[in-house]
């Protein structure tokens, strides 16, 4: 069966920084497996609420929002996915809030995972995490990092990638990178193998 992509674009600047890396980790992928099926959603042209903790998941697995917001789909794209591609620019030492907001959200699937004892199907699922910040130290990207990580292990996904850019900060600048076009072109072909 063909592989499917699911591509969050973490960042409200579109065709910014994080959403050409994520770009570019798309088309290794696709030249790696042409065949593949990509989704690609951009968090900030969603609309979801924050999650509420309401404790409606922790009986049903399923968030109380899921159908009335933007998160219904998002739900339906990570069971039916089997590798993810995440980007963010770091905001404040973390992931943006648009991707972070995103992340709360699946603690539905924490308590499907936790509390139903209800594991996803499909043991070979794998995450690639793509950031990058205006800050030249790379500290930064330890929280987001946790935050990614925690989020994979909720969702049954092997975290198996992780490229952090810093330095990058203006529109446009991680087209001067060095390597980094070409480090997310090389991660997305890792990615499906
Ligand atoms: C609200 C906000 C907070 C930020 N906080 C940090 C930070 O803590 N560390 C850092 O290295 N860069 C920080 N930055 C810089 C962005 O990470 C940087 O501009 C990045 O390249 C933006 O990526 P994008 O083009 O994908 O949005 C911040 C930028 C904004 C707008």
């Amino acid at each position: 069966m063909a592989h499917k992509i699911l591509a969050l674009a973490g960042s409200p600047r579109r065709n910014g920084n994080s959403e050409t890396l994520l770009d570019r980790a798309l088309t290794g992928a696709l030249q790696a497996d042409p065949a593949v099926e990509v989704r690609k959603m951009v968090l900030n042209e969603l609309k979801f609420v924050p999650c509420q903790n309401c404790g409606f998941c922790t009986g049903k697995g399923v968030c109380r929002y899921a159908a009335s917001d933007d998160m219904g789909p998002i739900y339906e794209a990570i069971e039916s996915c089997d590798r993810f591609i995440i980007a963010s620019p770091i905001y404040f030492a973390c992931v943006s809030a648009q991707l972070k907001g995103m992340v709360d959200r699946c603690q539905a699937l924490w308590a499907r995972k936790y509390l139903l004892k209800r594991r996803h199907p499909n043991a070979d699922r794998r995450a690639l995490f793509l950031s990058c910040g205006g800050f030249k130290h790379d500290r930064y990207f330890k929280c987001a990092a946790e935050v990614v990580s925690a989020w994979c292990a909720v969702c049954d996904v092997k975290l198996g990638g992780e490229l952090f850019f810093p330095s990058i900060d203006g529109r446009g600048e991680i087209e001067s990178h060095p390597t980094a076009l070409a480090d997310a072109l090389a991660a997305g072909r890792e990615l499906m193998k």
